[in-house]
């Protein structure tokens, strides 16, 4: 329920963020195109009890993109269900950036193939995977039933695509290999009602030789600075606290403004800058950046920043300058120490936490005890850990080195020891250290306590009246426990 005090809260925060000046979004030919079709569906659909279930495979951009699906189902008349088998409408959002994440996939086209037959729901399957050419080949094959399948440079043609079921019952199938454009005002229907991603920029230049990302998300490609800032003070004026930056490498954004308003190029340090005047957000997070392009400038911005987490995430992969070398990520473990010495030694609060791959081909023991060296160093607050996973069509999966399986478990069962020791004891130093935290609702394990997380991702239970739910408070930790930390209010 919305109180008067966060009712003029919003007030206040868009009569401010209006003084930032930044220009409307013009739609094109192609945009105005979209919002016929929208409301045509939404005709057809009229007075019919409709239902659509999203499932979404993939990682933050993936969920993003799922929020824009989303957005286009409900308006075209779909109401949102979580439960499988009675859905009108079923959107599979894939990922494929390890073959697990491709296998459920398979399983869940697999278990509508029975909902299809009952009740003759449409099944859509998009995202990343639908643009490797072997995956298409194999569902065309073994599942002809599915509707449509669209691609990570067509998502936003999807209300066309439906139209076409919906009126020629056709199989759609539009998936294209181009570098993409980034679509703006397609509606969003956001998963959280507090915290919101925002993504800046789409795509990879860097090739990293272990990743499929790049052949499926296509070349980096920033959006107008201008628009995410209308996004962000949108946000705010809804009354969002916290957002998070998301690009597959954010610290190359480079945006450019509408020509004659805010025609300068501003680069990630830049952006973050202007993101940190919008009135009403009160956190700031991003991911991911790389490390060769982690610069000084965006290092002071962040010092200076009140809003900016202090919690980075920066993937390092691997400790060991020959595995980082054969992976292509142009740094070696020296330059990434470094890095960290020299965030540290700027923001003497600052933490970390970062994704590593166990099991790369040609990994040695000596090369992953380089990576156990790094986590001993950095102390990092959460690790993202990875078993190595052959990638069709990425120059690591061609290697004869491939590491035995038996190797990358026992590997990654000792990693994930080390990290699970050095959290424990990090929890220990959280005691008596106050933090700003956004006030997420209830605990789902007692219901008489409130919860958030904090900078650093973990949950923190407290007492504290209804009226603070949205809103961000300071916390003073009393006591840690094995999943989450204890705190009283302090402001
Ligand atoms: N653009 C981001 C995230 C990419 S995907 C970045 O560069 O950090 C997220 C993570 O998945 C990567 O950081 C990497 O640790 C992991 N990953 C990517 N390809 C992988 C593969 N083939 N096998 C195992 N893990 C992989
Ligand atoms: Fe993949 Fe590397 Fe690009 Fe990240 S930076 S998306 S790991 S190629
Ligand atoms: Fe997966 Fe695509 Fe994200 S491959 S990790 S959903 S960019």
């Amino acid at each position: 329920m919305e109180t008067e005090v966060i009712k003029e809260q919003k007030k206040h925060i868009s009569e401010e963020n209006s003084k930032i000046e930044s220009s409307k979004l013009v739609p094109d030919a192609e945009h105005r195109e979209r919002v016929r079709v929208i409301k045509e569906i939404s005709e057809i659909n009229k007075d019919k009890e409709l239902y659509y279930c999203i499932l979404t495979m993939g990682c933050k951009l993936n969920e993003n993109d799922s929020e824009k699906l989303s957005g286009m189902a409900e308006e075209m008349g779909y109401k949102k269900t979580e439960e499988i088998g009675s859905a009108d409408l079923y959107i599979i959002n894939t990922c494929c950036v390890r073959q697990n994440a491709e296998e459920k996939v398979f399983g869940k086209i697999g278990e509508l193939k029975r909902s299809k037959e009952k009740s003759g729901s449409i099944i859509a399957v998009g995202g990343c995977m639908m643009q490797e050419p072997h995956v298409i080949e194999k569902l065309n094959k073994s599942y002809p039933y599915i509707d449509v399948i669209f691609g990570t440079h067509t998502l936003h043609q999807f209300a066309e695509d439906l139209y076409k079921v919906l009126t020629n019952k056709e199989k759609v199938r539009n998936v294209i290999d181009i570098d993409g454009k980034i679509y703006e005002g397609l509606p969003v229907k956001r998963e959280d009602g507090k915290k919101a991603s925002v993504t800046i920029m789409n795509g990879c230049n860097n090739f990293c030789s272990y990743c499929i990302v790049p052949y499926v998300r296509g070349r980096e490609r920033s959006r107008k600075p201008e628009d995410i800032l209308n996004e962000v003070k949108e946000l705010a004026s809804e009354g969002y606290k916290e957002i998070l930056l998301l690009g597959q490498n954010v610290n190359s954004y480079v945006g450019t403004g509408a020509e004659g308003e805010t025609a300068k190029t501003i680069n990630f340090a830049g952006l973050l800058e202007e993101i940190d005047k919008v009135e009403g957000i009160e956190i700031i997070k991003f991911i991911s950046p790389h490390p060769k392009d982690f610069k000084d400038d965006v290092i002071e911005v962040i010092a200076k920043s009140s809003k900016i987490s202090k919690i980075i995430h920066i993937p390092v992969q691997s400790g060991s300058t020959k595995v980082l070398e054969e992976m292509n990520r142009k740094y070696s473990k020296e330059q990434y120490l470094e890095l960290i010495s020299k965030i540290k030694a700027r923001i003497p609060e600052v933490s970390f936490s970062t994704d590593i791959i166990v099991g790369f081909p040609g990994e040695t023991e000596e090369d992953f005890e380089d990576t156990l060296d790094v986590v001993r160093k950095v102390n990092y607050e959460q690790v993202y850990m990875f078993i190595y996973s052959k990638r069709v069509g990425t120059p690591a999966a061609e290697r004869e080195c491939q590491v035995e399986e038996k190797v990358k478990h026992e590997r990654f069962n000792r990693l994930k020891k080390l990290v699970d020791n050095q959290v424990e004891a990090n929890n220990k130093k959280y005691i008596g250290t106050v933090h700003k935290i956004l006030v997420e609702g209830y605990s789902k394990n007692n219901e008489e306590m409130l919860t958030g997380r904090t900078d650093s991702n973990k949950v923190v239970v407290f007492q504290g009246e209804e009226t603070i739910i949205g809103q961000v408070v300071e916390i003073k930790i009393v006591s840690d426990h094995k999943w989450y930390l204890k705190g009283d209010v302090v402001k």
